[in-house]
């Protein structure tokens, strides 16, 4: 077990990448604080997640919500080793229909929501913990129609850089995992019959060198990776678990003659 010993904090461990992490870590010996808004996720993920779990309902885009959340579960379980800053929403804004209200939603909760995210857990964090913050291809890639969306992922990549300088005395990483597409509800409607699914992963498929949509367990193992002491020396690092999108478009299935 990777985690024996050690105080998670997850935020949106109430569904996608979050859960799947939170399970992970519960596996791997962690005890794991989960965060989210919706109630009854919440209450679904504490039963599946079991003791070791405990799921606190703060709006990421709340930082009072969120250093109460933070704060309770540091009186339960003790100090945090392990940060994963992952709660996140979708958000359309294309140039010429975009709304300000689209536009700052997506912004302040996932950029500035990150980022108070980690301010207000950091007097609860042991010296040499790990924060992960996670990030998204979107950063590099222009794909139409998510200009904030982009923006705030960008913005979490140039974060995580300042971040692990600041917190480098402490001995504390950060770094970013970076998902390519993800089977999560985050996709709503595109993945929201098994027909729209099944369409939606052959075009993710033709788009990515390894030929397939991801898996949240993708994402978690390589956050376990960051979070534990296998990345002791990695620090201010962006890792892509996008199936080679990024590095190596090329090499994609509609790329292939
Ligand atoms: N799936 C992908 O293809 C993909 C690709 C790249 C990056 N990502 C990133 O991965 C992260 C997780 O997304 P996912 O794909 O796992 O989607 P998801 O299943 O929709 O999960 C999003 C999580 O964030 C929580 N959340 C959203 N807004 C929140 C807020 N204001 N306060 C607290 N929690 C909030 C949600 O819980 P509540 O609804 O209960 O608040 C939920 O637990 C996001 O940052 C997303 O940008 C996903």
């Amino acid at each position: 077990m990777r985690l024996t010993n050690t105080t998670a904090l997850i935020t949106g461990g109430n569904s996608g990448i979050g859960l799947a992490t939170a399970k992970l870590f519960v596996a791997e010996g962690a005890k794991a604080v989960i965060t989210g808004r919706n109630k009854e996720t919440l209450a679904a993920a504490a039963k599946e997640l079991g003791p070791n779990a405990l799921a606190l309902p703060a709006d990421a885009t709340d930082i009072a919500a969120t250093e109460a959340a933070i704060k309770h579960g540091a009186e339960k379980f003790g100090k945090f080793d392990i940060v994963f800053a992952n709660a996140g929403i979708a958000g359309g804004t294309p140039l010429g229909s975009a709304t300000l209200d689209v536009f700052e939603k997506v912004i302040s909760t996932n950029l500035t929501g990150v980022f108070f995210t980690v301010q207000s857990a950091l007097p609860y964090l042991n010296d040499n913990a790990s924060v992960i913050l996670n990030g998204s291809v979107i950063s590099v890639l222009g794909i139409p129609g998510y200009s904030a969306y982009g923006a705030a992922k960008a913005g979490v990549r140039a974060m995580a850089r300042i971040m692990a300088s600041e917190l480098s005395p402490r001995g504390i990483r950060v770094n970013v995992v970076a998902p390519g597409a993800i089977r999560t509800p985050i996709w709503g409607p595109a993945t929201a019959t098994p027909e729209a699914e099944k369409a939606f992963e052959k075009r993710i498929g033709m788009m990515t060198p390894l030929g397939r949509l991801g898996e949240t367990d993708h994402v978690a193992k390589t956050v376990l990776f960051l979070a534990s002491d296998d990345s002791s020396h990695v620090q201010g690092q962006e890792i892509f678990v996008d199936g080679g999108a990024v590095a190596s478009p090329s090499g994609a299935p509609i790329y292939r003659g």
